[in-house]
């Protein structure tokens, strides 16, 4: 909490107790893999550390040419998050799942996006797919949400069953209820496709997205992650406001100090990153706390994970955190309403956690992550939310130190311009 002279405050401050910091360890210094993608990645972190270690040297941060003010009516007008939702998030391809959480043929996530029951699978020949999971017969929720393995989809109201492709293979009592014709019958597709390790899918099931296209360069620097090949540990949720004040938080570290000063910021310095842009995709590169000694050590020394946190952010809110580590903490921001959004925190872990010592230390990452952003960053930015009505008429600043948050909401805005220049 920020440093006051409340003595309530203090006094909430001395009782709260910040969860125990999580073991860190560096993936990307033992990883000797020589692909291509590989290759690139260890080129393109060294050069980061560079130029994260240059803002050290000179207590910077990378800045934006100049601040940005946003309309405090732009977070909680009503019809505006409409068109937000129309020009954003029904009309883009939305990363919706990790590989790793249907890592294997057989396999599911199932999620609801702004009130559509969105089932992903990976069929037996492992090509994911995507539908609406709305059972064709009389619209039941055929999957519940969550990760899962099944060879069939099997409907709970009345039986009938699905593929992993979404195609009807069988109708109960098929002699009484009288024929029904497969072909016609099968799942309400959705758009789907899979880069790097990300499953995105499209809520409008007319879309043509090139996904590549969509990715640009970043595609290359998220193929050398090597997502695909981790290890799904769990999954938590949490409620968080309305999804521009949740994801404000994500795409900054000017707040490491004052909010985090004895979580984030014990192993993080606070307003120092490089920040890249990539389309409406970015990534925020904090400093680390060693990066103090490594700054000492020639460049083929330094161990990029220990000196650089990168956070890859894909727009509109998937956030990948420990990409160059061992434990990597993905989180999705899906909005549901203009005042509230739910997050998935997705665990992911380069070797699968085996041993008791090996879980414990996996839930003690995946419990860290959840409570900091609980009881830190979302309390923080519900008090955000409940006084956006009495700053109406007013505007938010996004300082230069803030090219995240500018970048964002450049991006939004053009979206909603495409939307309102297409219906012209
Ligand atoms: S609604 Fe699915 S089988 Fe009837
Ligand atoms: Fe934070």
């Amino acid at each position: 909490m920020v440093q006051t002279s409340s003595p309530e405050i203090q006094e909430t401050d001395a009782e709260r107790q910040p969860p125990p910091a999580p073991e860190y360890s560096s993936w990307i210094s033992q990883d000797r893999s020589t692909d291509a993608a590989s290759v690139t990645m260890r080129r393109e972190a060294a050069e980061l550390v560079e130029r994260v270690m240059t803002h050290y040297r000179d207590n910077t941060t990378h800045e934006a040419e100049g601040q940005w003010t946003e309309p405090v009516a732009h977070y909680h007008d009503a019809d505006r998050w409409q068109r937000e939702m129309d020009s954003v998030h029904r009309s883009v391809p939305l990363p919706l799942a990790m590989s790793a959480e249907l890592p294997r043929p057989n396999t599911y996530k199932a999620l609801d996006v702004l009130g559509v029951p969105v089932l992903i699978t990976r069929d037996r020949q492992g090509a994911v797919h995507a539908m609406i999971n709305a059972c064709r017969h009389r619209g039941a929720k055929i999957i519940e949400p969550g990760c899962g393995v099944s060879k069939r989809l099997t409907c709970p109201y009345h039986s009938w069953s699905y593929d992993l492709a979404g195609e009807l293979r069988g109708v109960y009592a098929e002699k009484t209820f009288g024929e029904v014709p497969r072909e016609g019958r099968s799942l309400i597709r959705l758009p789907a496709g899979e880069r790097a390790g990300i499953v995105f899918v499209s809520l409008d099931p007319a879309a043509e997205h090139d996904l590549d296209a969509w990715l640009g360069d970043l595609q290359p620097l998220l193929e050398g992650l090597r997502l695909a090949e981790c290890h799904h540990y769990g999954t938590k949720e949490l409620t968080s406001p309305n999804w521009k004040v949740t994801l404000d938080g994500y795409l900054e570290t000017y707040h490491f100090a004052s909010l985090h000063p004895k979580t984030v910021f014990e192993t993080n310095l606070s307003n120092m990153m490089a920040h890249d842009t990539w389309g409406p995709h970015q990534r925020i590169a904090p400093a680390l706390r060693p990066i103090a000694q490594a700054v000492e050590l020639s460049p083929d020394k330094r161990d990029p994970g220990e000196c650089v946190g990168p956070i890859y952010w894909l727009y509109p809110g998937l956030a990948i955190a420990g990409g160059w580590r061992q434990k990597i903490a993905v989180s999705l921001v899906l909005p549901r309403t203009a005042t509230e959004s739910v997050t998935q925190q997705i665990i992911l872990l380069r070797e699968p956690a085996v041993t008791e010592e090996e879980r414990q230390a996996a839930d003690r990452f995946g419990e860290w992550f959840y409570e900091v952003v609980r009881d830190e960053d979302y309390a923080t930015t519900y008090g955000v939310q409940q006084g956006l009505q009495a700053l109406s008429g007013t505007d938010f600043v996004f300082g230069r130190n803030e090219p995240g948050l500018q970048h964002f909401h450049r991006t939004i805005h053009q979206h909603l311009e495409n939307t309102a220049r297409a219906a012209r």
